[in-house]
């Protein structure tokens, strides 16, 4: 299957001759309708709602599109939680998921009424003792042996996240003595998976576990959150998800056991960040260098501190060329593409087949858009880039600015230069 951008190659040209390359452009249409399929996969259930992962996005603008749509929010930090306040996402809009959580992060939360989610049986001491019960509780409940998924997250039994099966119904117990009015259950297994049965399984896994959870405590469940790890079709050759297929399988699932009186009507979460922005954002940039020693490589200016994945964790993502009109004849030529940072696994891509590339010639790295600009670090002094948003009317705007040395020196504390 050919992995197409969106955008002719004239488009990126006349967007590259305005800003300075590297950067990151967005597209708000995609943004949207990627949105839009979330909330249509689940419509048949009443209070469905996908909290968008925070950290795989965190651009005010990104969220502003994304909540308009009606999305909420998946906070896992303080800053998290500030960017929300400030755009005046608050209450049931954010859920917050964290672990190993700084009790200035429960105090934040609890102020804003979001649902807190707790990671493990003893945060409901924590939370109590720093900020108060809220009348919501989530527990995180992590499956342990139950399920064996190898992925970035890591097999359960070796996760840090959540608590055991037998903690989940101490916990929820615990919480009912202490007065807490509404409960919700989690889980997240997975990263970045395209087995749709695998999103089918762990629904009908959570809805036996409520209904085992009401027998064994007394506890109704009123929400469940499925978590994110929707996987997008990174490789030309993979097939993307069928988010509306597994919506209807779930609730097929759910359908059963609600008919059957075993499970009461509760509502679905989902709080992915992958699929609803991986494939909004490109991360545009220049060949700067061609280097010919024992392999064949292509020096370009932005490095894995722009965008890290594939250096962290071996990714792949596709690359195109920007190049007018490629010649049908145009050679190929089997190349790294890396960036500059003193670090060998600074490559976007090893061993790849490109079209053959001079100095100066733009690319274009495909489904960036989240876990992308986020995870950006300033290791050898290497500065963020922008960030650029394509809106529906065509305009482009500017919603981030590249980092400067100031930036860079500005937590210094130093007299004398
Ligand atoms: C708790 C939690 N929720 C949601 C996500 C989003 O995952 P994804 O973007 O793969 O859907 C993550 C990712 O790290 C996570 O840790």
């Amino acid at each position: 299957m050919l992995k197409k951008l969106k955008y002719n190659d004239e488009f990126i040209k006349s967007i590259a001759e305005q800003y300075p390359t590297p950067f990151y452009l967005y597209d708000e249409e995609t943004l949207r309708e990627n949105a839009r399929l979330f909330n249509k996969a689940f419509e048949w259930n009443k209070g469905y709602k996908e909290y968008f992962a925070v950290k795989a996005n965190p651009n005010p603008e990104i969220l502003k599109i994304l909540t308009n749509e009606g999305l909420g929010c998946d906070c896992s930090s303080l800053a998290e939680l500030l960017i929300c306040e400030r755009l005046g996402i608050v209450g049931e809009n954010i859920m917050f998921t964290s672990n190993d959580t700084p009790t200035a992060e429960y105090i934040k939360a609890k102020q804003l009424n979001a649902i807190i989610n707790l990671d493990d049986i003893t945060d409901l001491q924590t939370l109590e003792n720093c900020a108060g019960l809220p009348d919501i509780i989530c527990f995180r409940w992590n499956p342990g042996p139950l399920y064996n998924v190898s992925s970035v997250i890591g097999n359960p039994v070796e996760a840090k996240y959540g608590l055991t099966t037998k903690q989940l119904f101490d916990a929820f117990t615990l919480a009912k003595s202490k007065g807490i009015k509404q409960f919700g259950l989690h889980t997240m297994i997975a990263s970045n998976l395209l087995d749709e049965n695998f999103f089918v399984t762990t629904a009908k896994t959570i809805f036996d576990l409520v209904i085992k959870i009401k027998q064994q405590t007394n506890v109704n469940i009123s929400f469940v959150n499925l978590g994110g790890g929707f996987g997008v079709a990174y490789k030309p050759e993979q097939s993307p998800l069928n988010l509306i297929k597994i919506g209807k399988e779930i609730n097929a699932e759910y359908e059963k056991l609600n008919n059957a009186g075993t499970l009461p009507p509760i509502k679905i979460f989902t709080e992915s960040g992958r699929l609803v922005a991986a494939e909004s954002g490109i991360l545009i940039t220049k060949v700067i260098h061609r280097k010919d020693t024992y392999k064949k490589y292509i020096g370009v200016d932005a490095s894995m501190a722009n965008l890290m994945r594939p250096g962290m964790y071996g990714a792949y993502h596709h690359i195109t060329v920007v190049k007018n009109s490629i010649p049908k004849n145009l050679s190929t030529e089997i190349v790294d593409v890396v960036g500059s940072l003193c670090e060998n696994c600074d490559k976007f891509a090893v061993d790849r087949e490109l079209p053959a590339l001079e100095i100066n010639d733009l690319i274009a790295i495909h489904d960036a858009g989240a876990h992308g600009y986020a995870m950006g670090f300033q290791y050898n002094g290497k500065l963020r880039c922008a960030e650029l948003l394509l809106e529906k009317s065509g305009k482009i705007r500017i919603i981030r600015r590249a980092e400067t040395f100031n930036d860079y020196i500005a937590t210094l504390n130093i007299n004398n230069w």
